[in-house]
């Protein structure tokens, strides 16, 4: 095994010199806010999604949130998601006063189970809210025809699907509404911040308001050279538009993401291959009928044997490799079992991939050897 000399963290940003050069020349231009750089990233990613309006927020948590928002979600009303994800999903409904009805996940791909959606739906239902867990995309045909036969909308939660494809179709260019996370644990990354992809123009205009004061024009339009600085508020906005110093890290990023992608899909297949000889310890994310395009945003594993799970866990930490438990179910959470009176066995495959998952370091600067380390250890711990 070769020796590798560095913490191997769960995942890094890759920044060419080219990025830190334009973020230094946003820095001396004068103009830091949301300005001619968010303008143009936005226009690249629209570009991207084919057409479809991509909008910056500064994070995908504000973007969904605006995005619920958008639909009308508000105090009473339900929105089903999965409890296989990161708390921000659920949080941001029960912010707004609304309850996240969590639907089990199927325990081989550890997406949000289709057949088990439409039982979950009630006269509150407002919005059904998939995750694309670890950029492997939910099969999003039979999810988009209950929501067509029950007259309510689908918001995917995104964070984890740039580059992620569905029979054919890139996430982000078909469907109601995406969410996307340029987080720097993300694919891609502009420091903090994220998107939301609509098609409509009414969600559209609101996701403009609540991003910025309710002030119906630009904050670019009202500091440029020939126009009025007067404005008007027409909503009590929130405040979460991303800044030219985020969107100038973007627009390199999303140039990269592509290639980026397919290294750490070229890394998780090679993890595949590694593992397969161990099918009585260690199972991987399943691959689904459908045609898909995997993001390869993360690498989780089950560890068969739940108990040793925080044993591997540690031993990769003492051997300077990173690993996260992705994710401990959101309904688990005190705040959920305490506001919405969740427990134990109520989503039997969602707690049994819980307690068993864990996720191991992929992101596209990882060289082989380093790679083979990782697989090196896990292989060890369980001689
Ligand atoms: C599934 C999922 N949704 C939403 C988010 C929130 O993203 P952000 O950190 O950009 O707010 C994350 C972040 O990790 C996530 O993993």
């Amino acid at each position: 095994m070769q020796k590798v000399n560095k913490f191997l963290p769960l995942s890094k940003p890759t920044l060419s010199e080219e990025t830190i050069e334009d973020v230094v020349k946003v820095l001396r231009s004068g103009w830091l806010a949301t300005g001619p750089m968010t303008q143009r990233f936005e226009e690249m990613l629209t570009e991207y999604f084919r057409g479809r309006t991509a909008m910056c927020f500064t994070s995908a948590t504000a973007g969904l949130q605006a995005a619920l928002m958008s639909i009308g979600v508000g105090e009473g009303d339900e929105v089903i998601t999965t409890s296989m994800t990161f708390a921000a999903t659920a949080n941001v409904i029960a912010m707004l006063g609304a309850k996240p009805v969590f639907v089990d996940i199927e325990r081989d791909t550890y997406n949000i189970d289709p057949n088990k959606i439409s039982n979950a739906c009630t006269s509150r239902t407002k919005a059904i809210m998939p995750v694309h867990y670890a950029g492997l995309s939910v099969n999003l045909d039979p999810i988009y025809e209950i929501a067509q036969r029950k007259n309510i909308r689908v918001i995917e939660d995104a964070a984890h699907a740039i580059g992620s494809g569905y029979k054919g179709r890139r996430i982000g260019t078909f469907g109601d509404i995406q969410v996307f996370s340029f987080h720097p644990i993300k694919n891609m990354t502009s420091g903090e911040g994220g998107c939301v992809v609509s098609n409509s123009k009414n969600e559209q205009r609101f996701l403009n308001l609540q991003r910025f004061h309710g002030i119906d024009r630009s904050i670019w339009d009202r500091f440029s050279k020939n126009a009025s600085c007067y404005y008007d508020v027409v909503y009590p906005g929130s405040k979460s538009n991303m800044s030219d110093i985020q969107s100038v890290i973007g627009i390199h990023q999303l140039q990269e993401v592509e290639r980026l992608n397919a290294r750490r899909r070229e890394l998780a297949d090679r993890y595949r291959e590694a593992f397969a000889g161990m099918s009585d310890k260690i199972s991987v994310q399943g691959i689904p009928a459908y045609d898909f395009v995997h993001s390869g945003h993360l690498f989780p594993i089950c560890i068969l044997d739940e108990s040793k799970k925080d044993d591997l866990m540690m031993f990769l930490k003492e051997n300077s490799i990173g690993s996260v438990p992705y994710y401990t179910p959101v309904h688990l959470f005190s705040y959920y079992k305490d506001t919405f009176g969740y427990k134990e066995g109520d989503l039997e495959n969602t707690e049994y991939v819980g307690k068993r998952i864990m996720c191991i370091p992929l992101y596209s600067a990882l060289e082989n050897h380093e790679q083979d380390y990782i697989i090196d250890t896990v292989k060890k711990f369980f001689i």
